[in-house]
């Protein structure tokens, strides 16, 4: 039986549920901000009147993004910095939080791929990412924690690989494992301070770099389409509204958990989904 998406599900582009004044005069941090999800999810914080520092790698790719959000009448700065450099996260935050003040909510998104087997991965390729993700994510927290506000709120971008095993994705797998457990460990050290630490699974996102080195081809998407419970790839935007919900207050009793934006992907296992890739 073929069963076509219902009609009214829009795929993208709907218009925000939120109060736009949800985050005004909070700053928002986001690192590996510059594109993607991330830039969606700093965007989606400015449009609901936050102040936005975001964080990249790379200086005119930053520099452009700044440029796109401040278009759009956002109040935002861009700090360059490799998360996995410690002090130059520090700098960043403390950059930061000189010019917009103390961090209300912390997006950790900064994140490494590549598909790859095992047999086919050096060691320090299996390193990049386990620093980019994990260590990248701990420097984030550690160099805001002294800077954030207190109730505060820090979210990870992870992904469904840290429980679902997927052939190919073994250093995403172990890093995003990593990532959720440091959320779930934050959260038992800083919920009585009033921080909240969750995770955020992202599953097949449209027009993301992920996705377009795990499924770029028109042909293989239309199979990882067919897979997913809900027979779409999301949008950047369906991301970003978990995390607008998730920093708020309607959210005050969420912390050191995950939260699936991912239209069921992570029910079918990461073998089908790797057939569907590998053809
Ligand atoms: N297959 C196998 N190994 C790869 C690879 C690939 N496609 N891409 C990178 N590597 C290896 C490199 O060979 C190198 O290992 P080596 O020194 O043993 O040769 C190691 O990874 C580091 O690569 P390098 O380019 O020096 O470092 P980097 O710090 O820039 O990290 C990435 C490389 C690929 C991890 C990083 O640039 C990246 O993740 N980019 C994509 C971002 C992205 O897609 N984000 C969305 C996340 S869902």
């Amino acid at each position: 039986m073929t069963v076509s998406p219902p009609s009214g599900v829009a795929p993208g582009g709907f218009a925000s549920v939120f109060n736009p004044a949800l985050f005004a005069g909070k700053h928002v941090f986001v690192t590996g901000g510059s594109s993607g999800i991330n830039l969606r999810i700093a965007e989606a914080f400015g449009e609901h009147g936050a102040k936005v520092s975001i964080n990249g790698r790379k200086v005119d790719k930053l520099e452009a993004a700044v440029k796109g959000l401040r278009e759009k009448k956002i109040q935002a700065e861009g700090y360059a910095a490799d998360v996995r450099d410690f002090a130059a996260v520090d700098a960043a935050l403390g950059a930061a939080h000189a010019k917009f003040g103390n961090i209300d909510v912390l997006v950790c998104g900064a994140a490494g791929n590549f598909p790859a087997p095992v047999a086919m991965m050096s060691s320090n390729g299996f390193k990049s990412v386990m620093d980019i993700d994990v260590l990248g994510s701990f420097n984030a927290c550690r160099a805001a924690f002294e800077r954030l506000t207190r109730p505060g709120v820090v979210i990870a971008i992870s992904a469904p690989q840290a429980q679902v095993a997927y052939p190919m994705q073994a250093h995403v797998c172990a890093a995003k494992a990593g990532v959720d457990m440091l959320m779930k460990t934050l959260a038992m050290e800083w919920g009585s301070l009033g921080v909240r630490c969750v995770s955020i699974w992202p599953g097949p996102i449209d027009d993301t770099e992920g996705m377009q080195r795990l499924a770029g081809d028109p042909a293989v998407k239309k199979k990882v389409e067919a897979l997913v419970p809900l027979l779409r790839f999301g949008t950047k935007d369906e991301v970003a509204q978990l995390a607008l919900f998730l920093a708020s207050p309607a959210a005050q009793y969420c912390t050191g958990s995950v939260y699936s934006v991912d239209g069921g992907m992570a029910l079918v296992g990461g073998a089908m989904m790797s057939q569907a890739v590998q053809g």
